[in-house]
């Protein structure tokens, strides 16, 4: 097992990180903060794959477990499935020392963390993540959000949590196309700080599961997350790097539709463009731009986006028909492992350069 620790001055926490730690990990985390009870969000998919595990691992301790399970998908990542978990926590008379536990993927860490932040002002909550995305990117940080019809996570709030467990064992069930998913996002942090851990991904492969590589990738992964986290807990500044590739990508999931495209497919898509642009602009040398899409072109499949053009990419982009402002601020590579935030960079320009990118590329997007 591996340990991590996030340093935030008065919310400290630790991530453990193994194959088969559950069981002996999460008890004392729990008793710890001193709860009588605990409220585990779930969803469908995993109370089927994995009726009552957090139940199970908590039984013998006396605190009182209720379960509350959600639809699955993106799809449901909205503000009607978000006061479901106030309607649960209402029946089940949860007060303030109740303690949420996130059991899911991103979807449902997201939408957990927000009802922790919000029910009565805050209470506390736990991550049990279960895909790959969720190991080395949503369980850790503190973002949490659902999302509104016209933009991606613009509804949420800092919430950081007590405690993430990182149980490898869940990833066994998870879908190949998922696991790819979250494969994206930790070549994200690969991509942004650290070509070393870009190299090493791409030494090893996801089929079969490879324990001991995943161990140690999730945690360089989660060590770079945390360390952006610690300098820039709500996005002043320096963390805006972690959403390198999700200018596109939040605008693909919206466009298309949430749940057409995978989180993960839509900011791998969006990490191309992100790398094409840098390249274009002379911030990334040739040699890096190829290695980058050579090596994502092996992964990704098409995104194919229906009746886009500058309008509506700019309303996508800046989430706001009428909004002043035309420029974004944009996350590019300078080379691989070390990235930069370009400020106010004009909706117009990216436009013309998306035009480029998708007649040259139409194998990562294509426009119809
Ligand atoms: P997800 O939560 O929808 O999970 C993917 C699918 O896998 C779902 O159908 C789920 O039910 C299923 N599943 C989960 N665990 C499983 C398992 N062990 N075995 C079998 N099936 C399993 O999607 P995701 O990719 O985990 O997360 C994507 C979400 O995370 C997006 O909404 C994205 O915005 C968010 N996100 C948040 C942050 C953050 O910092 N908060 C960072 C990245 C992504
Ligand atoms: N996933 C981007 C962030 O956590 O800031």
């Amino acid at each position: 097992m591996n340990t991590l620790q996030i340093n935030l001055p008065g919310r400290e926490y630790k991530i453990d990180i193994g194959l088969n730690i559950l069981d002996e990990q999460l008890l004392e985390p729990v008793l710890l903060s001193g709860t009588d009870h605990v409220v585990v969000v779930t969803n469908t998919v995993l109370q089927d794959l994995y009726p009552n595990c957090i139940s199970k691992v908590l039984q013998e301790s006396g605190v009182r477990v209720t379960t509350c399970v959600l639809p699955d998908g993106e799809a449901y990542k909205n503000l009607d499935t978000f006061s479901k978990i106030f309607d649960f926590l209402m029946k089940v008379s949860a007060n303030r020392k109740t303690m949420l536990v996130a059991f899911g993927g991103g979807v449902i860490g997201d939408m957990a963390g927000f009802a922790a932040a919000t029910f009565m002002r805050g209470i506390p909550f736990i991550q049990v993540p279960t895909t790959l995305l969720a190991h080395v990117d949503s369980s850790v940080g503190g973002k949490t959000a659902v999302n509104h019809p016209l933009g991606k996570n613009t509804i949420g709030s800092f919430k950081q949590p007590e405690y993430v467990c990182i149980e490898l064992s869940f990833l066994k069930t998870l879908p190949f196309r998922e696991l790819k998913a979250g494969y994206l996002e930790l070549l994200k942090h690969g991509f942004i700080r650290d070509a070393n851990l870009f190299e090493f991904i791409q030494g090893h492969t996801l089929k079969p599961l490879d324990f001991e590589f995943l161990e140690e990738a999730i945690f360089r992964s989660c060590a770079i997350k945390g360390r952006v986290v610690e300098q820039d807990e709500t996005e002043t500044g320096v963390r805006a790097i972690l959403n390198f590739g999700h200018t596109l990508g939040h605008l693909i999931e919206t466009h298309a539709g949430y749940g057409t495209y995978l989180h993960g497919e839509a900011v791998g898509a969006g990490m191309c463009f992100a790398a094409f642009v840098s390249w274009r602009w002379n911030e990334l040398s040739e040699k890096d731009w190829k290695r980058i899409c050579g090596y994502l072109r092996q992964i990704l499949a098409p995104v194919i986006l229906h009746s886009l053009d500058l309008e509506l990419f700019r309303d996508l982009i800046l989430h706001d028909k009428k909004a002043q402002k035309q420029a974004v601020n944009f996350i590019m590579l300078k080379k691989l492992g070390e990235s930069f935030i370009q400020q106010d960079t004009s909706v117009e320009k990216l436009w013309d350069e998306f035009n480029q990118f998708t007649a040259l590329y139409p194998e990562f997007v294509e426009l119809r």
